[in-house]
């Protein structure tokens, strides 16, 4: 019998709890307020794009800035982090046009193969989409087709940001020291 009491306290408790939503005012004190659903609304937008990541020659936008005693001998590089600014562009050409850029850092994390731990900034600088980041966070095992990294979080048009970002190497270490990625991201907003 006690379960079966339990549950039915528990009906009642959700009773009372739709019954206090539809009653109260939406304004409980002074220091905050209920938005309504109806109020609310979302949209679901697929960007894509592409990164460039530069590790060498006098332009690196992507730079070592510590590594553990330990990282020369690794096989994966692990300990190394490095800070990026990498521009993203439209299509996958260097010379294509730019519409924002990677900002944040990324570990090599793994000591047996090479995985990164990313947290960037994606900052766009075109369109409606100027001035408003992107926030990604995850694990990049780089040497896979495709990786998915978490969107955390945004500003700007990209408030509620929620969705996943997937990267795909098109060019790895190309002459001009140049790794592109495209990167297809998928965000609920
Ligand atoms: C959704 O997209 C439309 C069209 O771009 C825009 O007018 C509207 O403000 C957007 N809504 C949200 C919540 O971002
Ligand atoms: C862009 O790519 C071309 C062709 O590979 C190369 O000549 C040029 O130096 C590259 N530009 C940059 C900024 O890397
Ligand atoms: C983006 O916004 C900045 C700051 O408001 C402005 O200076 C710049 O011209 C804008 N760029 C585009 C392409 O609209």
């Amino acid at each position: 019998m006690a379960p079966k009491n339990v549950l039915f306290s528990c009906n009642n408790l959700i009773l009372f709890n739709i019954l206090i939503t539809i009653v109260l005012p939406t304004t409980q004190g002074a220091f905050s307020s209920t938005i309504s659903k109806q109020q609310q609304s979302s949209n679901l937008t697929h960007l894509q794009f592409y990164f460039h990541d530069y590790v060498t020659g006098p332009s690196a936008t992507a730079i070592r800035i510590a590594q553990a005693k330990t990282t020369d001998t690794s096989p994966s590089t692990f300990g190394a982090l490095v800070m990026i600014d990498d521009p993203l562009t439209e299509g996958p050409d260097n010379s294509s046009r730019v519409i924002g850029h990677a900002q944040g850092m990324y570990g090599f994390a793994d000591q047996q193969e090479y995985a990164l731990l990313m947290t960037m900034n994606l900052v766009f600088s075109e369109g409606q989409y100027n001035g408003s980041t992107l926030s990604v966070m995850g694990r990049n095992p780089v040497m896979e087709q495709v990786r998915e990294l978490a969107v955390i979080g945004g500003s700007g048009v990209f408030r509620f940001a929620s969705g996943y970002a997937q990267a795909k190497t098109i060019t790895m270490m190309d002459p001009n020291g140049a790794t592109i990625v495209e990167y297809n991201v998928y965000v609920s907003h």
